[in-house]
């Protein structure tokens, strides 16, 4: 509801909202076809029988993949420190499709450019969490 209050004030026309899996809506999306995907503080199901719900595993990473443009960035935010280590093996095993665009830690311990800052990650900073950002160029076929 709140969303669709900022869509309404801001008079945003480039905003398209659904209600459910966002895994639905990306398979429908043509491949190649985006230039970012967020995936910005994922639910971090922590215990091990959960583990094939997160959204970091090979299938949604695949389908990212698909549907970005080569060159295009899939951008990920966790403050979860047992998250961040099964995200970054998971990337381990995806680096033949994907880039990580990291020169030093620097660059994982500061919001890029053009990343918003969300409820979720406000909440985590004023409880003292750090912030994790990451950048993952997808790579030509
Ligand atoms: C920890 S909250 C973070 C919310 C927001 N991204 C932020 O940073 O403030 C995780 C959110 O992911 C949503 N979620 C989990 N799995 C999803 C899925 N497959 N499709 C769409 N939303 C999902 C949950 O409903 C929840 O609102």
């Amino acid at each position: 509801a709140q969303a669709l209050s900022h869509v309404r004030e801001g008079a945003l026309r480039n905003v398209r909202l659904h209600m459910g899996d966002a895994l639905e809506i990306l398979r429908r999306v043509p491949d190649k076809s985006l230039a970012f995907v967020y995936l910005l503080h994922p639910d971090p199901w922590p215990k091990a029988r959960h583990v094939k719900r997160r959204m970091m595993n090979d299938g949604p990473l695949d389908l990212i993949h698909a549907k970005l443009k080569p060159g295009g960035e899939f951008r990920f935010g966790t403050d979860h420190p047992v998250y961040l280590c099964h995200a970054l093996m998971v990337m381990q095993r995806h680096r033949h499709q994907y880039n990580w665009l990291c020169e030093a830690a620097a660059d994982f311990q500061s919001r890029p450019g053009g990343w918003p800052e969300t409820r979720y990650e406000a909440k985590a900073r004023r409880l003292g969490h750090e912030v994790w950002y990451f950048r993952y160029q997808r790579k030509p076929d």
